[in-house]
Formats: C-alpha cells, sequence, structure tokens
C-alpha cells in the first residue's frame, strides 16, 4: 500500500508581511476598475517607464474581476513574473471573491518562475480588511490539495523535478500582518478539517470501508475530541435495526462513531449535534445499482466525511462551542444476507419500516442516527448531512445542496452561512401531503416515496424520527458533495463540502458569548 509519506506536498509556506516591501521573483498586484493600479502597481509601471499601462492597453485590460496582466521578465523591473489581478469595483469584492481570488492565483504561480511569490493586497484607496486577506489566503491552501496517494509514478525522477520547482513560499502584503496572522490561523484550522474531508470523500471503497473509517475518526482524539466507535453488538443492543439492515449484505460489520467537542464547557449547555450519513460504498444492494457511473458510489459517505472534517476543524481553532458529531458507517451491498425489497424492520425508535427499494438506504441509516442523537444528547439543534438522493441533483444541479427544515430561524441561520462561505443552500418543502406519500400498508412508514419529489419524501422519512419541538435541519449533498467540478478553489473529486460552512455557522450562531 502507498503510504502518505511518498506523497508530495503542493503546499507553500504562507507569511504575512508589510503592505510595502521589495518585490522579488514573482509578485503580484492589484487593480481597479479603470484601470485603476494600486500604489505598489503604480512603483512598479514607473520603474519599469510604464510598461503595465502599455501590456495593459495592449489586451485592453481594465481592471475588471477575474481579468489580469501577466507579465514574463519585466525589463527594468528584476522580476521573473508580475501578474496584476483586477478586482473590479473594491466595495463590491465579497469576502467569497478574496477567496476564489486565492484559488485562482495558487494554480497560477505553478513556481516554474521562482519559487517565491509576494502578493501585495493593498486597494487604492483604504485597506483590504484582515479577513479578506485571511480568506485569500485560504483561497490559496484550498487550491493546492491534491490526491496523490494512489500515483506511484509521481516517485519518479521527473515528479522529483516537478516538486523541485514548485511555489514554496507565498508571503502576503497587506495592511496589519500580525492581525491577518492571527485569522490565518483559523483559516489553517479550516483548510485542515476541509482536507480531512476530500481525503476521505477520495479514498477508494476497498481502502475506506466502515472500519478503516471509523479508525480515521479515531485519530481525531490526537486533537482533543473525544471519540467512541459503537461495534454491531453495541449496535444491535441499541435496537438500530434500520441502519443495521442496510449493512447485512456486506461482509463488513457497520460502525456508528461518536465525536464530541466540549469547547464552551459545561456552561455552555446542551450540543449541537451533527449526523452525516457514511455509506462508504452504495451499491444500491439488491435493488442493485446499474453499472454507468456506480464507482461514484465510493462518495456515498461525504456526509460523515464532512462530519469528522468539521470536527477536526473546531478542535484545532479549540471553538468555543458545545458540538457532538454522530456518523453512520456501514455498505449497502447485495450480499446472500443481504435484506430484501419487501422486509420489513424496527428502527430504534420503534418505528416499522417497509424496505420497499434497498437503494434507499441513506435514510434508514440516519434514521437511527437521529434518534440515538435525541435520546443521548438531548440537542439544542440537530443538522444532518447526507448523499442521499439523485432528485436533489435534477432540481438544484451541483450550485446548492438542497436544505430542508422543521424550523425558520434554524434555516436562515444555515442559509446565511452558505452565502457568506460559498457553499450555497437552496430551501425546500416540507409537508402534510408530501408525508403521505411514505406511509405504509403493512408497516409504520415504507422507504420510498415514488419518483415525484423524491428528495423531498426522503427528508419527510428523516423528519418521522425527530421528535416534535426539535430544530432540526437536513442538507441533502448528493450534487455537492462528490465529484466536483473544478473550481478556483478546489481541483479534488471530493470538495470536502460542508465543513467552511458549518464552521461558519457554528461560529456565528453559537459562539458569540
Ligand atoms: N446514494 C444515493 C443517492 C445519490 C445518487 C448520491 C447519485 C449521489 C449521486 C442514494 O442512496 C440512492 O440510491 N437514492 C435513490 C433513492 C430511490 C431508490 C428512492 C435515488 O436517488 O435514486
Ligand atoms: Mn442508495
Ligand atoms: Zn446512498
Amino acid at each position: 500500500m502507498v503510504s502518505r509519506e511518498f506523497q508530495l506536498s503542493d503546499q507553500p509556506v504562507i507569511s504575512f508581511a508589510g503592505a510595502r516591501g521589495p518585490g522579488e521573483g514573482v509578485v503580484v498586484v492589484l487593480a481597479e476598475d479603470g484601470p485603476k493600479f494600486s500604489p505598489m502597481a503604480q512603483d512598479f509601471d514607473k520603474k519599469s517607464k510604464g510598461l503595465l499601462t502599455k501590456a495593459g492597453e495592449l489586451i485592453g485590460f481594465k481592471g475588471k474581476k477575474d481579468s489580469y496582466v501577466n507579465l514574463l521578465v519585466p525589463t527594468g523591473l528584476n522580476l521573473s513574473r508580475l501578474v496584476v489581478a483586477g478586482i473590479g469595483k473594491p466595495a463590491e469584492f465579497g469576502p467569497e471573491d478574496w477567496l476564489n481570488l486565492g484559488g485562482c492565483l495558487r494554480g497560477a504561480l505553478t513556481g516554474k518562475e521562482g519559487q517565491t511569490a509576494h502578493v501585495f493586497l493593498e486597494i487604492a484607496n483604504g485597506e483590504v480588511d484582515t479577513a479578506d486577506v485571511a480568506s485569500f489566503a485560504l483561497g490559496m491552501l484550498l487550491r493546492g490539495y491534491s490526491f496523490k496517494k494512489y500515483k506511484t509514478t509521481d516517485k519518479s525522477k521527473k515528479a522529483a523535478n516537478e516538486l523541485e520547482k514548485s511555489l514554496k513560499k507565498v508571503v502576503i502584503h497587506c495592511a496589519d500582518p500580525r492581525a491577518a496572522t492571527k485569522a490565518f490561523a483559523t483559516g489553517q484550522a479550516i483548510a485542515h478539517g476541509v482536507d480531512v474531508a476530500r481525503d476521505l470523500v477520495n479514498e477508494p471503497a476497498n481502502v475506506l470501508g466502515p472500519s478503516e473509517f471509523a479508525q480515521r475518526a479515531k485519530e481525531l482524539t490526537k486533537v482533543g475530541v473525544q471519540v467512541e466507535v459503537l461495534n454491531e453488538p453495541a449496535l444491535k443492543r441499541l435496537g438500530m435495526g434500520a441502519l443495521l439492515a442496510v449493512g447485512q449484505g456486506s461482509d463488513q460489520p457497520s460502525h456508528v462513531v461518536v465525536m464530541q467537542w466540549r469547547g464552551a464547557g459545561p456552561k455552555g449547555g446542551d450540543p449541537i449535534v451533527f449526523v452525516g450519513k457514511g455509506v462508504t460504498f452504495d451499491a444500491g444492494g439488491i435493488s442493485l445499482k446499474p453499472a454507468a457511473g456506480m464507482e461514484d458510489m465510493k462518495g456515498d459517505m461525504a456526509g460523515a466525511a464532512c462530519v469528522v472534517g468539521l470536527m477536526r476543524t473546531l478542535a484545532e481553532r479549540k471553538a468555543k462551542a458545545n458540538v457532538v458529531g454522530i456518523i453512520g458507517l456501514t455498505e449497502n451491498m447485495p450480499g446472500g444476507g443481504a435484506q430484501r425489497p419487501g422486509d420489513v424492520v424496527k428502527a430504534m425508535s420503534g418505528k416499522t419500516i417497509e424496505v420497499l427499494n434497498t437503494d434507499a438506504e441513506g435514510r434508514m441509516v440516519l434514521a437511527d442516527c437521529l434518534w440515538y442523537a435525541q435520546q443521548r444528547f438531548k440537542p439544542k439543534a440537530i443538522v444532518n448531512l447526507a448523499t442521499l438522493t439523485g432528485a436533489v441533483m435534477v432540481a438544484l444541479g451541483k450550485e446548492h445542496a438542497g436544505l430542508f427544515s422543521n424550523n425558520d430561524g434554524l434555516s436562515n441561520k444555515l442559509l446565511a452561512a452558505g452565502t457568506e462561505t460559498g457553499e450555497k443552500l437552496w430551501r425546500l418543502p416540507l409537508g402534510p401531503k408530501y408525508d403521505k406519500l411514505i406511509d405504509s400498508k403493512v408497516a409504520d412508514i415504507k422507504n420510498t416515496g415514488g419518483r415525484w419529489g423524491g428528495s423531498i419524501s426522503a427528508a419527510q422519512f428523516l423528519q418521522r424520527f425527530i421528535k416534535d419541538g426539535m430544530p432540526w435541519a437536513h442538507l441533502d449533498i448528493a450534487g455537492t458533495g462528490m465529484a466536483s467540478a473544478d473550481t478556483d478553489i478546489n481541483r479534488s473529486w471530493g470538495p470536502g463540502f460542508g465543513v467552511r460552512l458549518l464552521d461558519r455557522f457554528v461560529r456565528d450562531q453559537y459562539e458569540r458569548q
């Protein structure tokens, strides 16, 4: 097996320095609509006798957002490369824009022309906020991630040469480098959590089964999270008949992992609980999926991966909040012991479920985890994440995750965190008419509600395991949690969706004291 030491790290060391300074090697400066060059950009323009202005005119550069001037070995400047990045109108350039700019530049600065880059984050009138400087740096880290674990050829001489020529150091020049350094510590904690989630989602299912996943979650004890792994006998004793039924067709035992971070202490009161679907591979069970695209179902644990990544981030940045993470780990396979369509199983809550389609397994896993969460922890609120339905992709594509909730306040807080981080949510309805779709003739509830509104009936199923008055939200991340298109801040198949969103949600809603 390929071990981690062989991985080539692409991450440069990021540090912060004062707004001005001599540029050397690779330099990035900003320009606004006009183009109105930043003071540093103007300096370079003067020193080079108007090279920047001339080059800009040549390509019609107006300082607009997402436009660049790129000069290699500019005469008279003693630099290997000078990049002018347009940001449009600074007042309209939001936190997500700074994040994406960081990602985009990290992608552009390969290191070939110089291993050190100096980025001057200053605008013509006023300063760039510390929070925006930190977002920019976080964008760089997020873009730098890649999953190369199984690329044995990368250990070759060629790869060593490439590493030799990769970006080693980035100095970010800004108004308040001390404050930026501090804010960046949080950014690093976030990036580490996102990386943990990405690694888990990217890992193939022959390596990352339920036991290995539990083992990886256990590693959070190193950062101060209390981790318990419940094995199958324990799950049987608890009566988790729905979750166990899903794992029946697999040779690998199911697990539930409970992770606790009590950063607010006893005074912080009851925790907020995050629950994640962790189906390490979803073959569909006896209701077997078609072959085309089945390989993607190694990512059917993206909800659980997010919860583990989030706990890592919260612990690393010592969040002053009481948070519990619960993940249901199992594999949905069509083995001889597998559950059959038509089976009736009993969930931990006591409700009976008629299993019409064994491929609607995520809701069964979550049903028991949600019930366990409420019984054991009396949560302030519960948020679950799951790659639950293909239908949510039909509705929302890959831009928004589906949000379902019984609580407007909780919904709005999550929506706000989505807008702030760019991990966007879109609320979809729940209601009694939809709930009727999952009434069963032979049991209390059936596990599919038919084709129309498939994401909604899945959410209704989950709500049947939520007690009256418990604030609850369900995020359907089937479209956003795996098989991502490339973006400025993500080149990974598993994007680690939800870590930044929920870190922000916890920070804004539960840590204001
Ligand atoms: N894990 C899938 C949902 C999914 C599909 C996630 C595509 C990511 C990409 C889930 O377990 C599933 O199979 N759902 C079924 C439900 C149906 C049988 C009621 C679906 O969406 O087709
Ligand atoms: Mn399924
Ligand atoms: Zn699934």
